[in-house]
Protein backbone atom coordinates (compact mmCIF):
# COMPACT_ATOMS: atom_id res chain seq x y z
CA UNK A 1 0.00 0.00 0.00
CA UNK A 2 1.13 3.38 -1.30
CA UNK A 3 -0.73 6.24 1.09
CA UNK A 4 -4.40 5.29 0.10
CA UNK A 5 -3.88 3.01 -2.58
CA UNK A 6 -2.95 0.23 -3.47
CA UNK A 7 -0.17 0.21 -6.32
CA UNK A 8 -0.69 -2.98 -8.96
CA UNK A 9 0.88 -1.42 -11.68
CA UNK A 10 -0.25 -4.30 -14.83
CA UNK A 11 -2.74 -5.62 -12.22
CA UNK A 12 -0.77 -8.46 -11.25
CA UNK A 13 -2.11 -8.56 -7.50
CA UNK A 14 -5.83 -7.10 -7.95
CA UNK A 15 -9.56 -8.72 -9.04
CA UNK A 16 -11.60 -6.96 -10.56
CA UNK A 17 -14.55 -8.92 -10.38
CA UNK A 18 -16.23 -12.12 -9.63
CA UNK A 19 -16.52 -14.33 -12.52
CA UNK A 20 -18.16 -17.81 -12.80
CA UNK A 21 -17.29 -18.30 -16.07
CA UNK A 22 -13.47 -19.57 -16.41
CA UNK A 23 -11.24 -20.78 -14.28
CA UNK A 24 -7.79 -21.07 -14.65
CA UNK A 25 -4.42 -22.70 -12.11
CA UNK A 26 -1.56 -21.17 -13.51
CA UNK A 27 0.65 -23.10 -11.26
CA UNK A 28 -0.78 -26.36 -12.54
CA UNK A 29 -1.83 -26.00 -15.86
CA UNK A 30 -5.29 -26.34 -15.74
CA UNK A 31 -8.40 -24.36 -17.85
CA UNK A 32 -11.59 -24.76 -17.23
CA UNK A 33 -14.92 -23.15 -19.07
CA UNK A 34 -17.97 -23.23 -16.35
CA UNK A 35 -16.19 -26.43 -14.56
CA UNK A 36 -15.08 -28.51 -18.19
CA UNK A 37 -11.54 -29.48 -18.38
CA UNK A 38 -10.67 -27.49 -21.57
CA UNK A 39 -9.06 -31.33 -22.52
CA UNK A 40 -12.59 -32.66 -23.11
CA UNK A 41 -14.48 -29.79 -24.86
CA UNK A 42 -11.41 -29.05 -27.09
CA UNK A 43 -11.65 -32.57 -28.45
CA UNK A 44 -15.37 -33.21 -28.28
CA UNK A 45 -17.27 -30.02 -28.39
CA UNK A 46 -18.45 -28.08 -30.97
CA UNK A 47 -17.49 -24.50 -30.84
CA UNK A 48 -20.83 -23.47 -30.92
CA UNK A 49 -21.82 -25.56 -28.16
CA UNK A 50 -19.14 -23.92 -26.26
CA UNK A 51 -19.97 -20.46 -26.51
CA UNK A 52 -23.83 -21.87 -26.06
CA UNK A 53 -21.54 -23.45 -22.65
CA UNK A 54 -19.60 -19.70 -21.76
CA UNK A 55 -22.97 -17.50 -22.41
CA UNK A 56 -25.47 -19.54 -20.48
CA UNK A 57 -23.37 -21.64 -18.00
CA UNK A 58 -24.78 -25.09 -18.82
CA UNK A 59 -23.96 -26.95 -21.62
CA UNK A 60 -27.33 -26.84 -24.06
CA UNK A 61 -29.67 -30.21 -24.46
CA UNK A 62 -30.37 -31.14 -27.78
CA UNK A 63 -33.27 -28.79 -28.61
CA UNK A 64 -31.60 -26.34 -27.20
CA UNK A 65 -28.70 -26.39 -29.01
CA UNK A 66 -30.77 -26.90 -32.47
CA UNK A 67 -32.33 -23.38 -31.26
CA UNK A 68 -29.47 -21.36 -30.17
CA UNK A 69 -27.53 -22.80 -34.14
CA UNK A 70 -30.60 -21.53 -35.25
CA UNK A 71 -30.52 -18.15 -33.92
CA UNK A 72 -27.04 -18.11 -35.02
CA UNK A 73 -27.60 -18.52 -38.28
CA UNK A 74 -30.58 -16.26 -38.43
CA UNK A 75 -28.15 -13.16 -37.74
CA UNK A 76 -25.04 -13.68 -39.90
CA UNK A 77 -25.58 -11.54 -42.81
CA UNK A 78 -24.52 -8.13 -42.28
CA UNK A 79 -25.96 -5.19 -43.73
CA UNK A 80 -25.84 -4.25 -47.08
CA UNK A 81 -24.65 -0.54 -46.58
CA UNK A 82 -21.88 -2.29 -44.30
CA UNK A 83 -20.75 -3.72 -47.09
CA UNK A 84 -19.42 0.33 -47.93
CA UNK A 85 -16.88 0.65 -44.98
CA UNK A 86 -14.86 -1.81 -46.53
CA UNK A 87 -14.77 0.16 -49.69
CA UNK A 88 -13.39 2.96 -47.50
CA UNK A 89 -10.18 1.39 -46.31
CA UNK A 90 -6.89 1.18 -48.34
CA UNK A 91 -6.36 -2.16 -50.19
CA UNK A 92 -3.67 -3.40 -47.99
CA UNK A 93 -5.42 -2.01 -44.86
CA UNK A 94 -4.54 -4.26 -41.98
CA UNK A 95 -7.53 -6.60 -41.23
CA UNK A 96 -7.25 -5.83 -37.49
CA UNK A 97 -7.65 -2.42 -38.11
CA UNK A 98 -10.70 -2.86 -40.28
CA UNK A 99 -12.55 -5.03 -37.96
CA UNK A 100 -12.02 -1.97 -35.00
CA UNK A 101 -13.79 0.33 -37.30
CA UNK A 102 -16.26 -1.89 -38.97
CA UNK A 103 -17.36 -4.02 -35.46
CA UNK A 104 -17.53 -0.46 -33.61
CA UNK A 105 -20.10 0.69 -36.44
CA UNK A 106 -22.77 -2.23 -35.78
CA UNK A 107 -23.37 0.45 -32.91
CA UNK A 108 -25.05 2.57 -35.75
CA UNK A 109 -27.07 -0.25 -37.47
CA UNK A 110 -28.83 -1.57 -34.67
CA UNK A 111 -30.50 0.87 -32.42
CA UNK A 112 -33.56 -1.56 -32.08
CA UNK A 113 -31.51 -3.26 -29.52
CA UNK A 114 -29.48 -1.03 -27.94
CA UNK A 115 -31.29 -0.37 -24.20
CA UNK A 116 -28.16 -2.15 -22.53
CA UNK A 117 -30.92 -2.25 -19.34
CA UNK A 118 -33.32 -4.49 -21.45
CA UNK A 119 -32.13 -7.91 -21.03
CA UNK A 120 -33.77 -9.22 -24.63
CA UNK A 121 -31.84 -6.35 -26.13
CA UNK A 122 -28.36 -7.51 -24.39
CA UNK A 123 -29.54 -10.92 -25.65
CA UNK A 124 -29.87 -10.43 -29.19
CA UNK A 125 -26.97 -7.98 -29.37
CA UNK A 126 -24.82 -10.71 -28.11
CA UNK A 127 -26.33 -13.68 -30.72
CA UNK A 128 -25.62 -10.37 -33.20
CA UNK A 129 -21.55 -9.84 -32.26
CA UNK A 130 -21.47 -13.61 -32.17
CA UNK A 131 -23.12 -14.50 -35.53
CA UNK A 132 -21.66 -11.18 -37.44
CA UNK A 133 -18.18 -11.46 -36.21
CA UNK A 134 -17.03 -14.52 -38.72
CA UNK A 135 -18.61 -12.32 -41.85
CA UNK A 136 -16.62 -9.29 -41.35
CA UNK A 137 -13.24 -11.06 -40.60
CA UNK A 138 -13.94 -12.81 -44.08
CA UNK A 139 -15.47 -9.15 -45.56
CA UNK A 140 -11.91 -8.13 -44.34
CA UNK A 141 -9.74 -10.70 -45.70
CA UNK A 142 -12.00 -10.59 -49.16
CA UNK A 143 -11.28 -6.53 -49.02
CA UNK A 144 -6.89 -7.03 -48.81
CA UNK A 145 -6.74 -9.56 -51.90
CA UNK A 146 -9.69 -7.83 -53.62
CA UNK A 147 -12.27 -9.91 -54.63
CA UNK A 148 -16.27 -9.48 -53.44
CA UNK A 149 -17.76 -9.90 -49.88
CA UNK A 150 -19.20 -13.49 -50.27
CA UNK A 151 -22.73 -14.29 -48.43
CA UNK A 152 -22.92 -16.62 -45.83
CA UNK A 153 -23.95 -19.89 -46.21
CA UNK A 154 -26.68 -20.83 -43.19
CA UNK A 155 -26.43 -25.08 -44.50
CA UNK A 156 -23.14 -25.02 -42.98
CA UNK A 157 -21.96 -25.15 -39.35
CA UNK A 158 -20.31 -22.34 -38.08
CA UNK A 159 -16.63 -22.97 -38.94
CA UNK A 160 -17.39 -24.36 -42.45
CA UNK A 161 -19.25 -21.44 -43.04
CA UNK A 162 -16.22 -19.09 -41.90
CA UNK A 163 -13.88 -21.29 -44.44
CA UNK A 164 -16.25 -20.61 -47.03
CA UNK A 165 -16.53 -17.20 -47.04
CA UNK A 166 -12.99 -17.02 -46.89
CA UNK A 167 -12.42 -18.97 -49.46
CA UNK A 168 -14.89 -19.13 -51.66
CA UNK A 169 -15.69 -16.29 -54.76
CA UNK A 170 -18.09 -16.14 -57.26
CA UNK A 171 -16.07 -18.60 -59.68
CA UNK A 172 -15.95 -20.75 -57.21
CA UNK A 173 -17.23 -22.71 -53.81
CA UNK A 174 -14.93 -24.33 -51.88
CA UNK A 175 -15.97 -27.57 -50.48
CA UNK A 176 -14.95 -27.54 -46.46
CA UNK A 177 -11.83 -29.69 -45.82
CA UNK A 178 -12.75 -32.07 -42.88
CA UNK A 179 -9.71 -31.64 -41.60
CA UNK A 180 -9.27 -28.05 -41.82
CA UNK A 181 -13.11 -27.18 -40.28
CA UNK A 182 -12.15 -29.25 -37.31
CA UNK A 183 -8.68 -28.25 -36.95
CA UNK A 184 -10.36 -24.44 -37.06
CA UNK A 185 -13.46 -25.64 -34.44
CA UNK A 186 -11.01 -26.98 -32.06
CA UNK A 187 -8.62 -23.49 -32.53
CA UNK A 188 -11.98 -21.52 -32.13
CA UNK A 189 -12.53 -23.57 -28.44
CA UNK A 190 -9.13 -23.04 -27.05
CA UNK A 191 -9.07 -19.52 -27.74
CA UNK A 192 -12.93 -18.72 -26.66
CA UNK A 193 -12.04 -17.41 -23.29
CA UNK A 194 -9.41 -16.90 -20.57
CA UNK A 195 -10.92 -14.87 -17.84
CA UNK A 196 -9.70 -11.38 -17.20
CA UNK A 197 -7.39 -10.86 -19.89
CA UNK A 198 -6.12 -7.76 -21.30
CA UNK A 199 -8.60 -7.55 -24.19
CA UNK A 200 -11.59 -9.13 -22.02
CA UNK A 201 -10.51 -6.45 -18.70
CA UNK A 202 -11.09 -4.05 -21.60
CA UNK A 203 -14.45 -4.69 -22.70
CA UNK A 204 -15.36 -5.05 -19.25
CA UNK A 205 -13.86 -1.42 -18.28
CA UNK A 206 -15.31 -0.46 -21.56
CA UNK A 207 -18.77 -1.76 -20.32
CA UNK A 208 -18.89 -0.57 -16.75
CA UNK A 209 -19.83 2.83 -18.03
CA UNK A 210 -22.63 1.47 -19.54
CA UNK A 211 -21.72 2.13 -23.61
CA UNK A 212 -23.04 -0.33 -26.27
CA UNK A 213 -21.96 -3.52 -26.38
CA UNK A 214 -20.94 -3.18 -29.72
CA UNK A 215 -18.64 -0.50 -28.67
CA UNK A 216 -17.18 -2.49 -26.15
CA UNK A 217 -15.83 -5.51 -28.18
CA UNK A 218 -14.31 -2.52 -30.89
CA UNK A 219 -12.16 -2.22 -27.29
CA UNK A 220 -11.61 -5.54 -26.83
CA UNK A 221 -10.56 -6.06 -30.65
CA UNK A 222 -8.07 -3.03 -30.34
CA UNK A 223 -6.62 -4.29 -27.25
CA UNK A 224 -6.56 -7.97 -28.72
CA UNK A 225 -4.63 -6.55 -31.25
CA UNK A 226 -1.09 -5.70 -29.70
CA UNK A 227 1.61 -7.57 -30.11
CA UNK A 228 2.01 -8.98 -26.04
CA UNK A 229 -1.87 -10.22 -26.83
CA UNK A 230 -3.35 -11.77 -29.80
CA UNK A 231 -0.98 -10.38 -32.20
CA UNK A 232 1.34 -12.72 -30.92
CA UNK A 233 0.10 -14.96 -33.39
CA UNK A 234 1.57 -13.31 -36.55
CA UNK A 235 4.50 -12.07 -34.90
CA UNK A 236 5.83 -16.10 -34.23
CA UNK A 237 5.37 -16.27 -37.86
CA UNK A 238 7.53 -13.47 -38.41
CA UNK A 239 9.80 -14.27 -35.87
CA UNK A 240 9.95 -18.21 -37.22
CA UNK A 241 10.58 -16.18 -40.87
CA UNK A 242 13.23 -13.81 -39.36
CA UNK A 243 15.12 -16.50 -37.28
CA UNK A 244 15.19 -18.86 -40.54
CA UNK A 245 16.97 -21.86 -39.84
CA UNK A 246 18.05 -24.39 -36.78
CA UNK A 247 21.33 -22.73 -36.89
CA UNK A 248 20.09 -19.25 -36.14
CA UNK A 249 18.10 -20.35 -32.81
CA UNK A 250 20.97 -19.91 -30.22
CA UNK A 251 21.37 -16.37 -31.19
CA UNK A 252 18.41 -15.57 -31.20
CA UNK A 253 17.71 -17.21 -27.72
CA UNK A 254 20.53 -14.84 -26.64
CA UNK A 255 18.28 -12.04 -28.26
CA UNK A 256 15.78 -12.38 -26.02
CA UNK A 257 17.66 -13.28 -22.97
CA UNK A 258 19.52 -9.70 -23.83
CA UNK A 259 17.65 -6.84 -21.38
CA UNK A 260 19.10 -4.35 -23.78
CA UNK A 261 17.62 -5.98 -26.83
CA UNK A 262 13.59 -5.58 -27.60
CA UNK A 263 13.49 -8.70 -28.89
CA UNK A 264 10.99 -11.81 -26.83
CA UNK A 265 10.38 -14.41 -27.88
CA UNK A 266 6.86 -14.58 -29.06
CA UNK A 267 4.43 -16.64 -28.32
CA UNK A 268 6.33 -17.48 -24.83
CA UNK A 269 5.63 -16.46 -21.37
CA UNK A 270 2.21 -16.03 -19.83
CA UNK A 271 1.31 -13.86 -16.85
CA UNK A 272 -1.03 -16.58 -15.70
CA UNK A 273 0.45 -19.51 -16.46
CA UNK A 274 4.05 -20.86 -14.54
CA UNK A 275 3.72 -24.22 -15.69
CA UNK A 276 2.86 -25.64 -19.50
CA UNK A 277 -0.49 -23.52 -20.84
CA UNK A 278 -2.81 -26.15 -21.51
CA UNK A 279 -4.11 -24.86 -24.76
CA UNK A 280 -0.41 -24.68 -26.37
CA UNK A 281 -0.44 -28.72 -25.60
CA UNK A 282 -3.20 -29.19 -27.45
CA UNK A 283 -2.95 -26.63 -30.01
CA UNK A 284 0.66 -28.72 -30.64
CA UNK A 285 -1.42 -31.79 -31.09
CA UNK A 286 -3.73 -30.15 -34.08
CA UNK A 287 -0.53 -28.74 -35.42
CA UNK A 288 0.72 -32.54 -36.04
CA UNK A 289 -2.37 -33.51 -37.60
CA UNK A 290 -3.18 -30.89 -39.93
CA UNK A 291 0.33 -31.38 -41.73
CA UNK A 292 0.35 -34.89 -41.98
CA UNK A 293 -3.30 -34.75 -43.33
CA UNK A 294 -2.33 -32.02 -45.75
CA UNK A 295 1.37 -33.83 -46.41
CA UNK A 296 3.27 -31.64 -45.08
CA UNK A 297 5.01 -33.56 -42.70
CA UNK A 298 8.55 -31.92 -42.87
CA UNK A 299 7.31 -28.51 -42.55
CA UNK A 300 10.20 -26.14 -41.84
CA UNK A 301 8.70 -23.35 -39.58
CA UNK A 302 6.70 -26.77 -37.74
CA UNK A 303 10.77 -27.89 -37.63
CA UNK A 304 12.00 -24.39 -35.75
CA UNK A 305 9.65 -23.96 -33.68
CA UNK A 306 9.58 -27.43 -32.40
CA UNK A 307 13.51 -26.66 -31.80
CA UNK A 308 12.87 -23.37 -30.35
CA UNK A 309 10.59 -24.50 -27.63
CA UNK A 310 13.42 -27.32 -26.75
CA UNK A 311 16.16 -25.39 -26.57
CA UNK A 312 14.10 -22.52 -24.48
CA UNK A 313 12.77 -25.17 -22.40
CA UNK A 314 16.00 -26.21 -21.16
CA UNK A 315 17.70 -22.38 -20.92
CA UNK A 316 18.48 -21.84 -17.56
CA UNK A 317 16.57 -18.29 -18.06
CA UNK A 318 13.58 -19.49 -19.25
CA UNK A 319 13.00 -22.11 -16.73
CA UNK A 320 14.09 -20.18 -14.05
CA UNK A 321 11.20 -17.50 -14.97
CA UNK A 322 8.92 -20.24 -15.78
CA UNK A 323 8.59 -19.70 -19.22
CA UNK A 324 6.77 -21.79 -21.48
CA UNK A 325 4.83 -21.44 -24.90
CA UNK A 326 1.48 -20.03 -24.48
CA UNK A 327 -1.76 -20.30 -26.97
CA UNK A 328 0.32 -18.33 -29.78
CA UNK A 329 2.84 -20.31 -30.08
CA UNK A 330 1.98 -23.45 -32.32
CA UNK A 331 -1.35 -21.42 -33.87
CA UNK A 332 -0.01 -19.72 -36.48
CA UNK A 333 1.79 -22.61 -37.84
CA UNK A 334 -1.88 -24.57 -38.07
CA UNK A 335 -3.39 -20.93 -39.76
CA UNK A 336 -0.99 -21.03 -42.18
CA UNK A 337 -1.16 -24.40 -43.25
CA UNK A 338 -4.71 -23.99 -43.74
CA UNK A 339 -3.53 -21.16 -46.37
CA UNK A 340 -4.94 -18.77 -44.26
CA UNK A 341 -2.76 -15.01 -44.26
CA UNK A 342 -0.47 -14.11 -41.48
CA UNK A 343 -2.48 -10.50 -41.54
CA UNK A 344 -5.28 -12.78 -40.50
CA UNK A 345 -4.52 -14.62 -37.63
CA UNK A 346 -5.13 -12.24 -35.10
CA UNK A 347 -8.52 -11.82 -36.37
CA UNK A 348 -9.21 -15.80 -36.49
CA UNK A 349 -8.38 -15.07 -32.54
CA UNK A 350 -11.29 -12.27 -32.25
CA UNK A 351 -13.68 -13.92 -34.04
CA UNK A 352 -13.27 -17.01 -31.13
CA UNK A 353 -12.43 -14.69 -28.43
CA UNK A 354 -15.93 -12.79 -29.31
CA UNK A 355 -17.96 -15.27 -27.41
CA UNK A 356 -15.97 -14.46 -24.24
CA UNK A 357 -15.91 -10.79 -24.56
CA UNK A 358 -19.95 -11.01 -25.03
CA UNK A 359 -20.00 -14.04 -21.98
CA UNK A 360 -18.19 -11.42 -19.71
CA UNK A 361 -20.09 -8.17 -20.63
CA UNK A 362 -23.50 -10.38 -20.25
CA UNK A 363 -21.74 -11.24 -16.67
CA UNK A 364 -21.08 -8.19 -15.49
CA UNK A 365 -24.07 -6.52 -16.86
CA UNK A 366 -25.91 -9.24 -14.46
CA UNK A 367 -23.99 -8.38 -11.49
CA UNK A 368 -25.36 -6.51 -8.68
CA UNK A 369 -22.40 -5.47 -7.41
CA UNK A 370 -21.81 -3.54 -10.58
CA UNK A 371 -20.19 -0.52 -11.08
CA UNK A 372 -18.21 1.70 -12.86
CA UNK A 373 -14.64 0.86 -13.31
CA UNK A 374 -12.31 3.83 -12.11
CA UNK A 375 -8.71 2.71 -11.01
CA UNK A 376 -6.88 5.33 -8.33
CA UNK A 377 -3.46 6.91 -9.31
CA UNK A 378 0.27 7.74 -7.38
CA UNK A 379 0.07 11.31 -8.92
CA UNK A 380 3.73 12.02 -9.48
CA UNK A 381 3.78 15.39 -11.09
CA UNK A 382 4.79 18.30 -10.75
CA UNK A 383 3.27 20.19 -6.82
CA UNK A 384 1.22 23.41 -7.25
CA UNK A 385 2.64 26.51 -9.20
CA UNK A 386 1.20 29.76 -10.53
CA UNK A 387 0.40 30.42 -14.11
CA UNK A 388 2.99 32.77 -16.20
CA UNK A 389 1.37 34.83 -18.94
CA UNK A 390 2.83 33.61 -22.34
CA UNK A 391 5.00 36.76 -22.28
CA UNK A 392 6.96 36.21 -19.17
CA UNK A 393 8.01 32.77 -19.75
C1 LIG B 1 -2.09 -14.04 -24.81
O1 LIG B 1 -3.54 -12.90 -20.22
C2 LIG B 1 -4.05 -13.85 -20.99
O2 LIG B 1 -4.72 -14.73 -20.55
C3 LIG B 1 -3.66 -13.71 -22.45
C4 LIG B 1 -3.98 -14.89 -23.39
C5 LIG B 1 -5.49 -15.06 -23.61
O3 LIG B 1 -5.92 -16.17 -23.96
O4 LIG B 1 -6.23 -14.04 -23.51
O5 LIG B 1 -3.45 -16.10 -22.90
C6 LIG B 1 -3.45 -14.65 -24.83
O6 LIG B 1 -2.01 -12.83 -24.80
C7 LIG B 1 -0.86 -14.92 -24.79
C8 LIG B 1 0.47 -14.14 -24.64
C9 LIG B 1 0.97 -13.72 -26.00
N1 LIG B 1 2.14 -12.89 -25.91
C10 LIG B 1 3.37 -13.27 -26.27
O7 LIG B 1 3.59 -14.43 -26.61
C11 LIG B 1 4.43 -12.20 -26.29
C12 LIG B 1 5.70 -12.66 -25.59
N2 LIG B 1 5.45 -12.82 -24.18
C13 LIG B 1 5.50 -11.74 -23.33
O8 LIG B 1 5.77 -10.45 -23.73
C14 LIG B 1 5.11 -11.91 -21.86
O9 LIG B 1 5.54 -13.13 -21.42
C15 LIG B 1 3.62 -11.73 -21.54
C16 LIG B 1 3.09 -10.36 -22.06
C17 LIG B 1 2.79 -12.84 -22.14
C18 LIG B 1 3.45 -11.75 -20.01
O10 LIG B 1 4.00 -10.61 -19.43
P1 LIG B 1 4.22 -10.47 -17.87
O11 LIG B 1 3.26 -11.27 -17.09
O12 LIG B 1 4.30 -9.02 -17.56
O13 LIG B 1 5.62 -11.19 -17.67
P2 LIG B 1 6.92 -10.51 -17.19
O14 LIG B 1 7.24 -9.40 -18.11
O15 LIG B 1 6.70 -10.12 -15.75
O16 LIG B 1 8.02 -11.61 -17.32
C19 LIG B 1 8.80 -12.09 -16.27
C20 LIG B 1 10.21 -12.21 -16.72
C21 LIG B 1 10.82 -10.88 -17.14
O17 LIG B 1 12.21 -10.99 -16.91
P3 LIG B 1 12.86 -10.32 -15.57
O18 LIG B 1 12.55 -8.85 -15.63
O19 LIG B 1 12.21 -11.00 -14.40
O20 LIG B 1 14.32 -10.61 -15.70
O21 LIG B 1 10.33 -13.04 -17.89
C22 LIG B 1 10.82 -12.28 -18.99
C23 LIG B 1 10.58 -10.81 -18.62
O22 LIG B 1 11.48 -9.96 -19.30
N3 LIG B 1 10.03 -12.64 -20.17
C24 LIG B 1 10.55 -12.96 -21.36
C25 LIG B 1 9.45 -13.30 -22.17
N4 LIG B 1 8.32 -13.19 -21.46
C26 LIG B 1 8.67 -12.78 -20.25
N5 LIG B 1 11.80 -12.99 -21.82
C27 LIG B 1 11.98 -13.36 -23.12
N6 LIG B 1 10.97 -13.71 -23.95
C28 LIG B 1 9.70 -13.69 -23.50
N7 LIG B 1 8.69 -14.02 -24.29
Amino acid sequence: HTGMFTYDPGFVATASCRSAITYIDGDKGILRYRGYPIEQLAKEASFIEVAYLLIYGELPTAVELTKFESTIRHHTMIKETLKNFFDGFQYDAHPMGIMVGVVGSLSAFYHDSLDINNPRHREISAHRLIAKMPTIAAASYKHNVGEPIVYPRNDLDYCENFLHMMFSNPCEEYTPDPVAVKAINTLFILHADHEQNASTSTVRLSGSSQANPFACIAAGIASLWGPSHGGANEAVLDMLNEIGDVSQIDKYIAKAKDKDDPFRLMGFGHRVYKNFDPRATLIREVCHEVLENMKDNDNPLFELALELEKVALEDEYFVERKLYPNVDFYSGIIYQALGIPTSMFTVMFAVARTVGWVAHWLEMMNDPEFRIGRPRQLYTGAPMRDYVPVAKR
